[in-house]
């Protein structure tokens, strides 16, 4: 980089922020590539976003992240949506181009590419993926099978009612969270996408030998990193993938709108992030 590179601000924007883990991995591409610039974390309350985001803009920030509660409020204080934030329904990054508020979600793009990297010789298509849980992470991973075109998606949440509001298309299929247990057998794909078995949490009850052998089994949970979801799954036999590398995929894309390179995912950026490993993004 020679001297006259612009010096490029980018933030994450929560309520509370301090527990995110943006700031340091943003900052580890900052350094590893040598880049002007300096990405912060920022608090500001449900009923201050606009205003804040305003002002921010205006001393020339590049662009945010959006975490709780803000994901969804941001969509209406963008110029324009991509596809993936206008069909998930939440927007985790804006960029600044031009004067417009460009609003993206990456979360998708993230759970996919981790699966992708993990387990390459892994098949989407025409598969049978069972996620459990119907939270904003739900919507993401959901997004993100039907791109790379699963068969199925059977979807089951404690509040059934939540599941249902995700039943967009035909592939589709909601059953009971009491049933959870003897759908397994049908899947080729197990997702957790709910907080049980995070640090503080009460662990996924689940007959988990009741799944197939083939299934590759995932968690969106990363603290901790190895879910007593995927030891039972590994001491079966499953395949298995962390949560952490959905964390670290979903921030290339919003690092490479604002910073202009498409940053790598180091076994080095993975140790700095799960040596202060913490629920939040
Ligand atoms: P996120 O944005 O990370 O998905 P969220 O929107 O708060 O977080 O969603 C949390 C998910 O975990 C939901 O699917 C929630 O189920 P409900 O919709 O019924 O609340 C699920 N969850 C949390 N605690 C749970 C529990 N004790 N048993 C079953 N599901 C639980």
């Amino acid at each position: 980089m020679t001297g006259t590179t612009a010096f490029i601000k980018a933030a994450v924007i929560g309520h509370p922020v301090a527990h995110s883990k943006s700031p340091l991995i943003h900052n580890h591409w900052i350094n590893q590539y040598r880049l002007a610039g300096h990405y912060d974390a920022i608090d500001i309350p449900p009923d201050q976003l606009a205003n804040g985001i305003e002002g921010l803009i205006s001393e020339g920030y590049a662009g945010f992240n959006f975490t709780i509660p803000h994901k969804e409020r941001a969509c209406d204080l963008c110029d324009e949506l991509d596809e993936a934030a206008r069909l998930i329904g939440a927007v985790n990054t804006m960029q600044i181009k031009e004067g417009r508020r460009i609003g993206m979600n990456t979360d998708a793009f993230g759970f996919i590419t981790n699966i992708k990297t993990a387990r390459p010789g892994f098949i989407f298509t025409g598969c049978t993926a069972l996620v459990l849980g119907a939270g904003g992470a739900a919507r993401a991973v959901i997004q993100g099978l039907l791109e790379e075109g699963v068969a199925k998606i059977l979807l089951t949440n404690r509040t059934r009612e939540k599941a249902e509001m995700l039943a967009t298309v035909p592939q589709i299929e909601i059953f009971d969270w009491e049933d959870r247990h003897d759908r397994l057998g049908e899947a080729d794909l197990l997702i957790n996408t709910t907080s049980l078995g995070m640090s503080g949490q009460p662990v996924l009850d689940l007959r988990l030998a009741l799944l197939p052998k083939r299934a590759l089994v995932t968690d969106i949970v990363y603290a901790p990193l190895h879910t007593d979801l995927l030891k039972k799954a590994e001491t079966q036999g499953n395949q298995t993938v962390t949560g952490i590398g959905m964390l670290l995929h979903q921030a290339r894309p919003a690092f490479q709108a604002w910073f202009g390179v498409m940053p790598d995912v180091t076994p080095a950026l993975e140790k700095l992030i799960l040596g202060t490993a913490d629920p939040a993004l």
